[in-house]
C-alpha cells in the first residue's frame, strides 16, 4: 500500500520503518528542516538504537523517501499516518493545535477516499473533531475515514516493538477502513482489536495511567520501606509473583518522566474534568511522582549533610536508558536542586554529551563515569544505563573525594558496594543501607505496643 507518515519522531519513523520493512512504499513528512535533511541523508534524527541502519537499508531499496509537505505526496497516500507531537499545555491538557493543522491540509488537499490514521495520542473524542476540520475543508464532498490507532512502542525499544507490537488498536467507524486496516497490519503476530474511535483513544490513556499508577504505588510502598525497614526488592519480588498483580512496573525508584506518562497522566486529569469527573485517584499518582525524585537529594544531605560547594555525580541523564529523550526527565529537577542548595553538579551519560534545550546548562560533562566521580564527594545514579551496571569500584573510590553512592534505581547489590567502602543508599531498602535510616526513622513497634496494649 501507498503510506504517508506525518511526523518523524519516534512514533512516526518506527511506524514508517516498519510498514516500509512490510511491503509498503512509505513518505515521511517532516516538517523541520534540518531533522528533513538528516533523514534524506540516512541521519536518525534523535538517538534510537537499530533506527539508522534499518532507514539506510529502506532508503537504498528506495522504499522510503522523505519530504516536507504532505501536498507533495498526498495525492500517491491511500494511507496518511498521523503522529505529530501532543505536547501538555499549562492546564495538563493536549496540544492539539499541530494534528488540527495536518487534518485542516489532509481536508484541503483530498481529491479521493483515503484513511487517515490517528497515531499521536489524543484526548476522547479527537478522531470525531479530525473527521469535522477534514470534512470542512474539503472542497468536494470526498469519501473517508478516520480510525484510531495508538501507539504503545517504548523509547529504546521503538523499532522491535513497532514490528512486534504487543497488540493493535483499532478505533474503526466503517467497515472499508477496518478492512485495509487489518490488511495492512496482516504482518503482525499479536491481536487485533477492533473497536469505536473513542474506546480506542481511551485505550491508550487508560493504559499509561495503569503503568504510572503502578510505578507511584510501589514507589509509596518503598517509601514506607524506608521508615519501617522493609526491603522493596523483596516485597516487589514477592508480590509480583501473584499473576493478577505482576512483576512489570514493580520498580521502585526516582519516578517516571518521559514525553508520555507526565503528559498522558495529565491530560487523563483534564478529560475526565471536562465530563466533571474529579478522577482524584490520578492526581495522586502524578502527585507522588512530583515528589519522589526529591527522595535522593533528601538522601544525599542525609549523608553528606550541607552540600553546599560539594561535587555531585550524577550519572545518567535520558528519562531513561536506551534513549536520549529528556523530556520530563527526573535528572533536570535532581540537578536543579542540588544547584540550589549550592551544589556543583558533574555528569556523564553514554549519549547526551551536552546541554539540551536550556536543561543541563553550566554542568561539567564528563566523558565517562570515572572522569564524571573524579573529586566528587557522591554519585547518583539517575538512569541505569547498561554501563553503569559494571562498575570497577575500587577505581570509582580512588577518584573520589568521599565515597558515597545514591542509587536512585536500585540496581546495585548493597553488600557488594559496602563491602568496598562505600556509603551506599537506595529507595527502599534501609535494612541494607550501612548507615542511619534504619535506626532511626524505623518504626518502634514494642513502643506503640506498649502504649496501645498496655505491655510490659
Ligand atoms: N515517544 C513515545 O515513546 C511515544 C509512545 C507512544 C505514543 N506516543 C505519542 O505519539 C505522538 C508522537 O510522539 P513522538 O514522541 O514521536 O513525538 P516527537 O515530538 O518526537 O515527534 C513529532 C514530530 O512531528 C513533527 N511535526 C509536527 N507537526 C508537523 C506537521 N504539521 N507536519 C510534519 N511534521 C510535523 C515534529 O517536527 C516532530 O519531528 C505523541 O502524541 C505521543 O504522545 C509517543
Amino acid at each position: 500500500m501507498r503510506i504517508s507518515v506525518v511526523g518523524a519522531g519516534y512514533v512516526g519513523l518506527a511506524t514508517a520503518v516498519s510498514l516500509a520493512e512490510t511491503g509498503n512504499e512509505v513518505c515521511v513528512v517532516e516538517k523541520e528542516m534540518d531533522k528533513l535533511e538528516k533523514l534524506k541523508n540516512g541521519i536518525s534524527p534523535f538517538f534510537e538504537p537499530g533506527l539508522e541502519q534499518a532507514l539506510n537499508e529502506l532508503i537504498r531499496e528506495r522504499k522510503i523517501s522523505f519530504h516536507q509537505d504532505l501536498k507533495e505526496k498526498i495525492h500517491n497516500s491511500e494511507i496518511i499516518f498521523i503522529a505529530v507531537g501532543t505536547p501538555s499545555l499549562p492546564s495538563g491538557e493536549a496540544d492539539l493545535s499541530g494534528l488540527i493543522k495536518v487534518c485542516t491540509q489532509i481536508g484541503k488537499l483530498m481529491r479521493d477516499y483515503k484513511v487517515i490514521v490517528i497515531k499521536s495520542t489524543v484526548p476522547v473524542g479527537t478522531c470525531d473533531l479530525a473527521k469535522r476540520i477534514i470534512r470542512e475543508n474539503q472542497e468536494d464532498l470526498y469519501d473517508f475515514d478516520v480510525v484510531s490507532n495508538p501507539e504503545f512502542l517504548r523509547e529504546g525499544t521503538a523499532l522491535k516493538d513497532a514490528r512486534e507490537p504487543s497488540r493493535i488498536i483499532l478505533g474503526c467507524g466503517s467497515k472499508k477502513a477496518r478492512n485495509i486496516m487489518q490488511k495492512l497490519y496482516e504482518f503482525v503476530d499479536a491481536p487485533v482489536i477492533i473497536t469505536d474511535l473513542r474506546s480506542s483513544e481511551m485505550i491508550k490513556y487508560a493504559s499509561n495511567a495503569f503503568l504510572a499508577t503502578k510505578i507511584s504505588f510501589i514507589n509509596e510502598i518503598a517509601n514506607i520501606c524506608d521508615k519501617v525497614g522493609a526491603d522493596i526488592i523483596e516485597v516487589a519480588r514477592g508480590m509480583g509473583k501473584d499473576k493478577r498483580i505482576g512483576s512489570d512496573f514493580l520498580r521502585a525508584g526516582i519516578g517516571y518522566g518521559g514525553s508520555c506518562f507526565p503528559k498522558d497522566t495529565k491530560a487523563l486529569i483534564q478529560i475526565a474534568g471536562h465530563v466533571a469527573h474529579d478522577f482524584k485517584l490520578l492526581k495522586a499518582v502524578v502527585e507522588v511522582n512530583n515528589l519522589q525524585w526529591k527522595k535522593v537529594v533528601e538522601k544525599l544531605e542525609f549523608l553528606l549533610g550541607d552540600i553546599k560547594k560539594k561535587t555531585i555525580t550524577i550519572w545518567g541523564l535520558s528519562f531513561k536508558p536506551g534513549t536520549d529523550d529528556t523530556r520530563e526527565a527526573p535528572s533536570i529537577l535532581i540537578i536543579k536542586e542540588i544547584n540550589r542548595l549550592g551544589g556543583v553538579v558533574q555528569v556523564y551519560d553514554p549519549v547526551i554529551k551536552g546541554p539540551v534545550g536550556g536543561a543541563f546548562e553550566g554542568v561539567t560533562f564528563c566523558t565517562d563515569p570515572y572522569a564524571a566521580a573524579e573529586g566528587s564527594d557522591a554519585v547518583i545514579l539517575v538512569t541505569e544505563w547498561q554501563e553503569f551496571l559494571n562498575i570497577d569500584w575500587q577505581r570509582l573510590k580512588k577518584g573520589m573525594a568521599q565515597p558515597v553512592l545514591i542509587d536512585g534505581r536500585n540496581v546495585y547489590d548493597p553488600h557488594t558496594i559496602v563491602a568496598n567502602g562505600f556509603y551506599y543508599s537506595c529507595i527502599g531498602r534501609p535494612s541494607v543501607e550501612n548507615r542511619g535510616f534504619v535506626k532511626e526513622s524505623m518504626v518502634d513497634v514494642y513502643n506503640i505496643a506498649e502504649k496501645r496494649w498496655n505491655i510490659s
